[in-house]
């Protein structure tokens, strides 16, 4: 008999091999249960530091094993980078939707309607309205497998990608916990009170359009096409209707209740009445406990429990007859309406506010409204004095959507006129045509305007200017330092330093910004001077069409129309923007500083491909750039970004202060540190040879 003699060596690699396999399986079942347990339970065993490290450990198994990759992996959680748009998926059972009911005696025909048409006993659940979108989640064999939203009802998109960063979502669900080979489960996405405003803070900040509401967040963050950027907002996800043909219980409640063993986040509220004073007890109780939650509800939902009697019942065409949803009210309150501000944007625009007595509104105390503009006003026939309702339904700013007339004293306040000058500088306001705001014209010198444009100025999307924030700003402007935008590019080091709570090391700080901002590429360097109409889109379409300042200066209101996407309003903003002999000169003035007037497109789409087939990884603070503008460097220049080192990537971008873990994984795996001032060199064409090899100073 032939025996084969194995090398020790072959034998210890191989059962290290196994080993690592087997402990990424290991690593992959404790990782999910400790999600579970932190975000459906909320009760973690370990601290967030050891999770890290659980993770670590696994995501550095799994480059080295390839072969064992997993969609459906903890690690894969953070989402990739690919971007794609959505195919469709037909539902297996149509999405339907809810009959609304607003008050109770439709929630007392309901009850009596079932009580009929059963005629025998029963039970409703009761259950919240989340306030988000619907989501339809395929497993097979307990893992998940396909993510659809409602669409039409018969067919949605497939968001699974998305939905795979939403911690709440088990990827895998608990082992041996008795769940169907296959399923459907339906619940809604939310975004809760906390990421939502954390997202609008960020977006206020960026000079991006506000989110209305938790829902339209919720919505808008779900249809990115960045899985990346999805994981970063903080999803989380209510399960409340499963559906199959081996279900295990006749009960909704108890089939939920199930679900919530196989890892599945369910509501802790939800509660099985037998009389319909009890299903009334239970939406007073909530229409005012819910301001309590962390996510947004809008009403209760009644469901008949038992999934016989459900198919009993049936459908109509759009909506089951077993369930009905109770809608409540927009929150609303009255209020004393001390007086009116107005306040002066940074385009002139003047918004009326109300002050208020103080009031509790969905949580939040609200002292001032927004009164939108002087037809609002009008309308409304406000007088000081007067007790308002004010109403928070689904927008972020509260508005004053009525006067309560019959708490109106004898003593009548006097009626709100709209200001006709500006509360700012006195100039004496305008209205344009078709327009509901009215303006402030001195652009030139009423202070919020100047501040306000110098503000945008400086922003991370136009200059990218560290170090001047609204106080700062205004300092430099009380003094006399800054009047417009291209005073910036006089400032010195020691003008700052002089300032009250600026040292040396911010005012060289500033300086520095200001003086890298002269690199920034025209396209931002149109966003950033302001002119009306011309958002971050519209500077870019501008700096392709026309390539230079002095082009887009000299252009006629039909070359500029006859641009893709360039309207009439726009065209016009921009005539009326250089007939001004003041923007003129400003413009010049930035020319002379240095900042870049002319597109750098022509050259940059001939070295377009210099990064072709690398995969970089960025880690660390930049000083030129941003993260961002880097991440879309590699790309114009035909590279990839990458989120974690692998044997894979070409090489780091290596900013200050890069992670000890990322700096030690590129040691170990031989991949190169490209410091900032080298990538800029790099993607230079002449330091790239034929064979699209960086020739690096290494
Ligand atoms: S059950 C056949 N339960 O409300 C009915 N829906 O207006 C299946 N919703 O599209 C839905 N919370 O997006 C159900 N606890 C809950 C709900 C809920 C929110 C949404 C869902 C649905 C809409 C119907």
């Amino acid at each position: 008999m032939l025996k084969f003699a194995v090398c020790p060596e072959v034998l210890s690699a191989g059962s290290k091999f196994m080993r690592e396999k087997e402990r990424i399986l290991e690593l992959r079942e404790q990782l999910h249960r400790h999600n579970h347990l932190y975000y459906v339970q909320n009760s973690p065993v370990i601290s967030d530091i050891e999770f890290d490290s659980l993770m670590r450990e696994l995501s550095a198994l799994e480059e080295k094993h390839p072969e064992m990759k997993d969609p459906n992996s903890p690690t894969e959680r953070v989402g990739s980078d690919i971007s794609k748009g959505f195919k469709q998926a037909a539902h297996r059972y149509p999405m339907l939707s809810l009959d609304n009911t607003y008050d109770e005696q439709e929630v007392r025909d309901f009850f009596q309607r079932v009580n009929e048409l059963l005629n025998e006993p029963f039970e409703i659940c009761c259950e919240l309205k989340y306030d988000g979108l619907s989501i339809s989640l395929i497993y097979e064999d307990g893992e998940l497998q396909q993510a659809v939203t409602r669409g039409d009802g018969t067919q949605g998109d497939i968001v699974t990608e998305n939905v795979r960063t939403i911690k709440s979502i088990p990827l895998v669900l608990q082992k041996n916990s008795g769940y169907p080979q296959s399923f459907e489960i339906r619940g809604e996405i939310l975004m809760p009170w906390s990421s939502f405003d954390m997202l609008n803070t960020e977006r206020e900040r960026q000079e991006e359009p506000l989110f209305a509401n938790p829902r339209n967040a919720a919505s808008g963050t779900l249809k990115l096409l960045n899985p990346q950027e999805v994981a970063r907002r903080h999803l989380d996800a209510y399960l409340y209707y499963l559906l199959g043909e081996n279900l295990t219980c006749d009960g909704h409640y108890e089939n939920m209740m199930a679900a919530a063993g196989w890892g599945f986040k369910v509501s802790d509220h939800m509660k099985k009445c037998s009389t319909v004073n009890e299903v009334l007890d239970y939406i007073r109780y909530w229409d005012n406990e819910r301001k309590n939650l962390p996510i947004a509800t809008d009403g209760i939902v009644l469901k008949v429990n038992s999934i016989r009697q459900q198919l009993n019942l049936g459908y109509k065409a759009k909506s089951p007859r077993w369930a009905i949803a109770f809608k409540f009210q927009a929150e609303r309150q009255v209020t004393r309406l001390n007086s009116v501000s107005y306040q002066v944007g940074r385009t002139g625009a003047v918004t009326p506010v109300a002050n208020l007595d103080p009031v509790q509104l969905s949580g939040t105390t609200v002292k001032r409204a927004s009164l939108h503009n002087s037809d609002i006003i009008k309308s409304l026939d406000l007088h000081i004095g007067d007790m308002v309702y004010v109403e928070k339904g689904g927008e972020i700013i509260p508005k004053i959507t009525g006067v309560d007339m019959e708490s109106r004293s004898i003593l009548l306040g006097d009626a709100v006129r709209f200001t006709t000058i500006c509360p700012e500088c006195g100039t004496a306001l305008v209205r344009y045509e078709g327009e509901a705001a009215h303006y402030c014209p001195n652009t030139t010198s009423c202070p919020p305007q100047i501040k306000g444009r110098i503000e945008h100025f400086v922003g991370r999307k136009a200059m990218n200017i560290d170090g001047l924030g609204t106080e700062t700003i205004d300092l430099l402007y009380q003094v006399g330092l800054i009047k417009d935008i291209a005073d910036l590019y006089t400032l010195k080091a020691t003008d700052i330093s002089r300032l009250e709570g600026l040292g040396e090391k911010s005012a060289i700080n500033i300086i520095r910004g200001i003086d890298n901002s002269k690199q920034v590429p025209f396209e931002r360097v149109l966003f950033a001077i302001g002119i009306r109409f011309v958002g971050e889109t519209v500077a870019k379409i501008l700096a392709r069409a026309f390539k230079s300042i002095e082009a887009l200066e000299n252009a006629t209101f039909e070359e500029l129309t006859s641009v893709n996407e360039i309207g009439k309003k726009i065209a016009q903003s921009i005539i009326d923007f250089f007939q001004d002999e003041r923007n003129r000169n400003l413009v010049d003035r930035l020319k002379e500083y240095g900042l870049q007037m002319e597109t750098a497109f022509a050259e940059e789409e001939e070295s377009s491909n210099s990064l072709a087939g690398k995969t970089i990884v960025i880690s660390g603070v930049f000083n030129r750039h941003s993260r961002d503008e880097y991440k879309s460097i590699i790309e114009r220049y035909g590279g990839k970004n990458s989120g974690s080192i692998s044997a894979k990537t070409s090489f780091v971008l290596a900013g200050e202060n890069m992670g000890p873990a990322k700096r030690e994984k590129a040691l170990e795996l031989g991949v190169r540190l490209v410091s900032e001032t080298e990538f800029l060199e790099m993607i230079d064409e002449k330091q790239i040879d034929n064979n699209n090899e960086l020739l690096l100073p290494f």
